[in-house]
């Protein structure tokens, strides 16, 4: 309520502790890095902590304190961390940055299941207190494989690095995923990691959640009148949510051929993608309120009657994208030649609520299809009486809203218009909203945003661990369903096996072409 001479115009940010505009700064604190010297760390963790140094967005007393299986001191840790950084920084490198960062590069090596290296890991974050000012406060970033994560947590349990009152500041936990390998995989994970942290205090990190188009879904549709009255059964049609990447598996055969699309993609960014999509409006924007939604429409997601012809899996062959020739994914190395994991999986799911019930949720993703492309489209039903002649409009299709969340980020409109001259013609145009020209500040990488929440301690982004169950209760059945079957084929450059068309056609759709 505004009171006598107060004002709501111009509020002002730097009294208002939740005003989001105002970049928000950690407090002192250390990054512990597990497997620090691994894929994860050097592509996108040690480049993340550079662009967050490089933006004024690391408190003065930070250190990164990485943990691995290496006989090194911190000057081979921070070598390593500087190239990784310059290669894959997204903000230009500067060298005086690195040079206030680099003396806050610490390394400890050892096994995980090495006592006394975890002893001097927790004796180096005391002393960091004294000599980096980092005050108690630290995150552990478990950038390792699944299977390590008992000792790893054990350890920090044993040592009392995990103890927030013992440290005497915050104590946070990152879990990448795998979360899990199944529900009952998820739960025991889920309890391990309960046992020695307290639940908010856990970030599990899908990084999807971290893109700036993907945190825009929100923005489209709660701050703006003009979508939400159509956002229900009654006028949409049917969602295509697409996933398509023109990689294959490449050196992952280890992890992929044991997990397949299902569990690597469908389970988590997926599941996280419709939940946008479809929750209802979070009574504010706060953490407890937007993941009670998400949960609540994850918790409502059907699945196919028959999942024999309401899912597709698929399998690529050798073929050509890009103008390469690419082997097929028995080919590829490690893989093993009777493999029937799946690289592409369709899906037609449904919600069953109120604004959902009727409306078909279309999930495809896929390894070696034409082109990287990541897009939710919400397709609206037809007009429902067109006073136009059947030929005037044979042109025209479904009016569409499509999010395009990667990589030509933003957002396209398709709608029928007059086609300009004396004939009378409807066809579909689009209009288009694109970051990099309505924007003139680029995106953050999602892992910049992710760390830096997780150093704030915003969960807001992180989903919980009844969301990651929920994705399991979609993919079990599915796995369930699929043991056994071989998938079907489709050609590497191919948009997915010819099976997944019928599938739409069997509902009278199409795929969009993307
Ligand atoms: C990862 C999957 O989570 O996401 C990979 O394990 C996939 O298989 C990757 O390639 C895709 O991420 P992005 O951000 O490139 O779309």
């Amino acid at each position: 309520m505004t009171g006598p001479g107060q004002t709501t115009a111009y509020p002002n940010p730097l009294r208002d502790p939740l005003d989001r505009r105002l970049p928000r700064i950690p407090e002192p604190c250390a990054l512990v890095i597990f497997g620090v010297t691994g894929d994860l760390s050097r592509k996108k963790l040690l480049p993340a902590i550079y662009d967050l140094a490089n933006r004024g967005l690391l408190p003065p007393g930070f250190v990164v304190l990485g943990f691995a299986r290496r006989d090194w001191g911190d000057g081979e840790f921070e070598t390593m961390a500087r190239e990784a950084a310059q290669a894959h920084a997204r903000t230009p490198w500067r060298d005086e940055v690195w040079a206030r960062l680099a003396g806050s590069v610490k390394f400890v090596g050892g096994t995980f299941d090495d006592d006394a290296a975890f002893d001097t890991l927790s004796r180096t974050l005391d002393q960091l207190r004294e000599t980096h000012g980092i005050e108690g406060n630290a995150a552990f970033y478990l950038s390792i494989p699944p299977a390590a994560f008992p000792v790893v947590l054990k350890q920090m349990q044993r040592t009392g690095m995990a103890d927030n009152e013992k440290s005497g500041g915050w104590r946070r936990v990152v879990v990448e995923k795998p979360f899990g390998f199944d529900l009952a995989s998820a739960r025991e994970l889920n309890d391990l990691v309960d046992d020695v942290f307290t639940a908010p205090d856990v970030f599990r990190i899908d990084h999807y959640l971290g893109k700036e188009t993907v945190q825009n879904i929100l923005a489209l549709r709660f701050a703006n009148a003009l979508f939400e009255p159509v956002w229900n059964a009654r006028y949409v049609d049917s969602v295509q949510i697409t996933m398509a990447e023109d990689v294959g598996i490449s050196s992952r055969a280890g992890f992929y051929d044991s997990a397949g699309a299902a569990r690597d993609v469908l389970q988590n960014h997926l599941m996280q993608l419709l939940a946008l999509v479809a929750m209802e409006e979070p009574t504010s924007f706060d953490a407890t309120e937007i993941r009670t939604e998400k949960l609540k429409v994850l918790r409502a997601i059907t699945l196919p009657a028959d999942i024999a012809t309401g899912t597709v899996r698929g399998q690529y062959q050798q073929g050509w994208v890009a103008g390469e020739r690419v082997v097929g994914y028995l080919e590829e190395a490690n893989v093993p030649p009777s493999s029937t994991t799946e690289s592409y999986v369709a899906v037609s799911l449904g919600i069953q609520n109120r604004r959902w019930a009727g409306v078909p949720i279309y999930i495809r993703t896929g390894k070696r299809m034409p082109r990287r492309v990541t897009e939710i489209a919400v397709l609206f039903k037809k007009a429902p009486h067109l006073p136009f002649h059947a030929a005037d409009v044979e042109l025209l299709g479904h009016n569409q809203l499509v999010v395009r969340v990667q990589p030509d980020e933003g957002v396209t409109v398709k709608f029928g218009s007059k086609v300009p001259g004396t004939t009378m013609e409807v066809r579909d145009i689009t209009m288009d909203f694109q970051y990099g020209e309505a924007f003139t500040e680029s995106s953050p990488e999602a892992y910049e945003r992710l760390v830096l929440d997780v150093l704030i301690g915003d969960s807001t982004l992180f989903p919980l661990a009844e969301e990651v169950e929920a994705g399991w209760r979609v993919v079990d059945p599915l796995e369930e369903a699929w043991a056994g079957t071989a998938p079907f084929t489709y050609r590497a450059g191919e948009w997915g096996p010819r099976a997944a068309d019928e599938m739409l056609a069997q509902d009278g759709r199409t795929w969009r072409r993307p």
